[in-house]
């Protein structure tokens, strides 16, 4: 009888560890492949190409944003504020704290926009919002005039409006993009001149379409063939 019981308990015990094993083989055959991707296969993005989709995921709230027209900024307004196309604007508003810099207290503001009462204005969205040290390149302009007249005169900016090659193709791009990567912050929202506010900010690839005007094609001559 104990002899019975013992075989009896052997196989039970054997039957529950092939129950077990059998069990764990067959959920780890469920399991998905593991593939390791080495990073080294993953394709860079081009840097001037890096920044295009920071701002995508507010494209269709700009979509849906009126256009307030009595806040408009203008192309005008906007090169009034800059040495020359291209460079860095100047602080237009008082800084009551000297000693700030940036990452918490501009940010609050230019990272996203919005109207300010105190500045009546909408505040202009930062293309670089990862460059906390704003007032390395951003100054307050403290003066009108010159201190001292001298020739430099500012170059003027790229016109708009004139870089399309057919009647409603897309328009190439008139300036450089270095400092400009990120298309929606300059060309989307209430704070955008309105000469350059972009009527499909939903479009989120701009380079899709869009190609930079970097060449000056010169006509040179009629072209003959020689026979
Ligand atoms: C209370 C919100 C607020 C804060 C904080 C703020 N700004 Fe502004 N900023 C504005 C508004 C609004 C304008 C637009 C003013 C105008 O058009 O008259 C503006 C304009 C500017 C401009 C000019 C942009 C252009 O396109 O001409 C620069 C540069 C600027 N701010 C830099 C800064 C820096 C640097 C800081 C931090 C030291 C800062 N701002 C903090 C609201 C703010
Ligand atoms: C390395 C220098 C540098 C730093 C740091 C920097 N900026 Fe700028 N910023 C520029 C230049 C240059 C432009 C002009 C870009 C152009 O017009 O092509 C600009 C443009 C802007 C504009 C105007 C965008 C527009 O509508 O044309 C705003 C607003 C601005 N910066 C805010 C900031 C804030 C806020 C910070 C800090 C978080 C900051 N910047 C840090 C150099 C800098
Ligand atoms: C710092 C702000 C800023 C950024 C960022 C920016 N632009 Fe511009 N864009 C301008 C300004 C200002 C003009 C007007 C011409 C000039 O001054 O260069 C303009 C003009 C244009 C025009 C010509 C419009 C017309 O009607 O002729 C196109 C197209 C354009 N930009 C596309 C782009 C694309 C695509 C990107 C992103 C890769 C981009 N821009 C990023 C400020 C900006
Ligand atoms: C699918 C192609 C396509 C994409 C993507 C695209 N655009 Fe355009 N864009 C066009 C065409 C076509 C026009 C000319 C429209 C016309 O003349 O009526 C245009 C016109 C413009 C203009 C001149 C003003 C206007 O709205 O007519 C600007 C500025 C501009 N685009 C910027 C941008 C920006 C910034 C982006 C990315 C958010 C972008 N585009 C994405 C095709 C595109």
């Amino acid at each position: 009888m104990k002899k019975r019981l013992g075989i009896i308990f052997l196989f039970a015990l054997l039957f529950g560890a092939f129950i077990t094993i059998w069990n764990k083989s067959y959920h780890q055959g469920l399991e998905e492949a593991y593939i390791p991707i080495k990073k080294d296969n993953i394709i860079n993005e081009l840097p001037s190409e890096s920044k295009v989709f920071t701002r995508s995921k507010h494209a269709l709230n700009y979509a849906e944003m009126p256009v307030d027209a009595k806040y408009q900024r203008s192309l005008i307004t906007y090169y009034n504020n800059r040495a020359y196309p291209g460079a860095p604007p100047s602080i237009p508003h008082e800084i009551l704290q000297d000693g700030i810099v940036g990452g918490n207290s501009c940010l609050k503001c230019h990272e996203n926009g919005g109207f300010v009462i105190k500045y009546n204005a909408y505040t202009p969205v930062t293309p670089h919002p990862e460059m906390t040290n704003c007032r390395q390149c951003h100054v307050e302009s403290r003066t009108k005039t010159l201190f001292k007249g001298n020739s430099f005169y500012k170059k003027t900016p790229p016109k708009v409006g004139i870089n399309n090659a057919l009647l409603g193709s897309p328009p190439m791009i008139p300036h450089a993009l270095q400092m400009r990567e990120n298309c929606l912050s300059c060309h989307a929202g209430s704070s955008a001149p309105k000469e350059i506010r972009v009527s499909h900010p939903e479009r989120v690839n701009c380079r899709q379409c869009h190609v930079p005007k970097d060449k000056e094609i010169k006509d040179l001559d009629f072209f003959t063939r020689a026979n």
